[in-house]
């Protein structure tokens, strides 16, 4: 779910936008005197996109970025995917962005992305709907319920998928179905089964279509996407129905995300069919690819620090050693991994799934003696300021131990922001750190591993690793045979 592959396609648009751009900015500065952030356009055209682009499909993107700040600032003007697009850098300039979404700016995906979430999706909603949406997703999902609720669940679904992997596993793949059942289950209350493995095969395609390039319409690709989406939201449709009888002929209430969405006193109500399919689709878009992503490199980069590996495995030694066999994880132990915690917040911050966020200036706006125009493009690089060695010591290099002093960073304000910040502020955050916590604590306590094969990260189209990260496991000596 990068944002920055969400505007691929506008590289069609890009001829025309940057001739329109080159014949504009002399009279905007004339005609208004503003003062555009310092930058180079690039190519004609194309603009600095095949720059960027190269940058994020190699190990180590963030010349691109370096290369611009070194010379320009840390605000800078650059043209990718069609648009001229203000880029910061800069963590007071994100925070600015950030916070006065609905205000000053506003979220912005090209249609082709907008057609694959639905119309109503949460991504997409603004103003007092986003508002109330958001709060929704939130209430569904915040501490009190997944200690409540949804922690039994996690446990329970991350063990059941632990206890039928084979001695080799593309961890990748195996990360990414965890996290769909997690997904399904909280939002409907469905456990495993054949239905959602066809569901997840469908879903899966349509996961496709957000990263075609660059000519979504005529990609089959796309087209395939656009038709297992129907799938997808037939299927939940019919979910939708049946729960709409159950709770009419005998007035019962799941206490899950569709429930809440269903029923006035949960804060939903009133919404259509479609409206809540919509919703649904665009939360499993969300959680899905991010999750299992962060998973993943959380391994890898464990993997590649045995200290930290070494001293995560001591720490849920112990908290097993506390616990019957198979005994699901509560809270108290969530809450009693401190190095867990400082493995979780360096993974998010090296890997930085989602690298930053576009939006779109809704008017001419003042910033650190700029002027962004009206209109423009403007990304957030969350990325920039985690890389940034002035705000994060050594910062290219997986440390966790820089979390239990915070001595890693220099200052705390807003440096550290994985899950975005504002209004649009991650709903999934604290369900995200919970999940990967678990799934951690049942993989070091049952498998010792070894990567199969040398596999590289990648920043484009997505963060991940070139060959979804292979392992050879070994089971430890835990008894783990007898699961419910
Ligand atoms: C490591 C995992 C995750 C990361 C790094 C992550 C990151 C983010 C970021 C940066 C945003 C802000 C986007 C913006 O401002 O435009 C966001 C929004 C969102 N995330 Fe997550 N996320 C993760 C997991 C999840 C999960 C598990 C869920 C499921 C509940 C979820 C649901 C959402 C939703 C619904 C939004 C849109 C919020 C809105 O527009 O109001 N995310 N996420
Ligand atoms: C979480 O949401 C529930 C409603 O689903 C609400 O009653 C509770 O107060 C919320 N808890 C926190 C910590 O916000
Ligand atoms: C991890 O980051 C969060 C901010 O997102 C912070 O509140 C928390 O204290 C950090 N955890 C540790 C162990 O430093």
């Amino acid at each position: 779910m990068d944002s920055i592959t969400f505007s691929l396609y506008l590289l069609l648009s890009s001829s025309l936008s940057l001739l329109i751009f080159v014949l504009l900015r002399s009279s905007i500065i004339t005609r208004r005197h503003l003062r555009l952030p310092p930058g180079t356009l690039g190519l004609p055209f194309l603009g600095e996109t095949l720059h960027l682009i190269s940058a994020y499909k190699s190990e180590n993107p963030d010349p691109f970025i370096d290369d611009r700040v070194s010379q320009f600032g840390p605000i800078f003007t650059t043209h990718v995917f069609g648009e001229p697009t203000v880029f910061s850098a800069d963590p007071e300039t994100n925070r600015f962005i950030l916070q006065n979404e609905g205000k000053l700016f506003e979220s912005s995906y090209p249609g082709s992305i907008s057609n694959l979430l639905g119309r109503h999706s949460l991504l997409l909603m603004k103003g007092s709907l986003h508002k109330r949406m958001h709060s929704l997703t939130m209430s569904f999902a915040n501490s009190s319920i997944i200690r409540d609720h949804l922690m039994l669940d996690i446990d329970r679904l991350v063990r059941l998928n632990l206890e039928s992997w084979t001695d080799r596993v593309l961890l990748m793949e195996e990360a990414k179905k965890i996290t769909f059942e997690l997904t399904v289950k909280q939002l409907m209350s469905f456990d495993p089964c054949e239905w959602t493995e066809s569901l997840r095969k469908e879903y899966m395609l349509v996961i496709e279509g957000f990263f075609t390039i660059p000519l979504p319409l005529f990609s089959s690709t796309y087209r395939r996407a656009i038709q297992a989406r129907s799938k997808v939201a037939e299927a939940l449709s019919l979910v939708v129905r049946e729960r709409r009888r159950e709770s009419s002929e005998r007035g019962e209430r799941k206490n899950d995300m569709l429930g809440a969405l269903m029923d006035e006193e949960g804060g939903g109500g009133g919404f259509s069919d479609e409206e809540i399919v919509d919703f649904l689709v665009a939360l499993l878009v969300a959680g899905y690819e991010t999750t299992s992503t962060i998973m993943t490199l959380a391994v890898k980069f464990l993997t590649e620090t045995p200290l930290a590996l070494a001293q995560l495995k001591e720490e849920h030694d112990e908290i097993r050693a506390r616990k019957d066999n198979l005994e699901a994880l509560e809270w108290n132990d969530y809450k009693s991994m401190p190095f867990t915690q400082c493995v979780v917040n360096e993974t998010l911050r090296v890997a930085n799934i989602i690298s930053g966020v576009f939006r779109r200036a809704i008017m001419d706006v003042d910033v650190k003696g700029y002027t962004i125009p009206k209109g423009w493009k403007v990304f957030a690089s969350l990325r920039a300021v985690h890389m940034d060695h002035d705000h994060f010591k050594d910062a290219r290099s997986f440390n966790p131990w820089r979390w239990q002093t915070n001595s890693g960073t220099t200052n705390s304000v807003n440096l550290f922001t994985p899950f975005g910040g504002g209004p649009r502020r991650c709903p999934g955050a604290e369900l995200a750190r919970v999940e990967l916590s678990v799934f951690l604590h049942h993989l070091v306590t049952r498998f010792s591993w070894v990567p199969a094969e040398e596999d590289k990260l990648v920043f484009f189209p997505t963060t991940r690793t070139q060959k979804r990260y292979p392992i050879i496991l070994q089971r430890r000596n835990v008894p783990t045979s007898c699961i419910e």
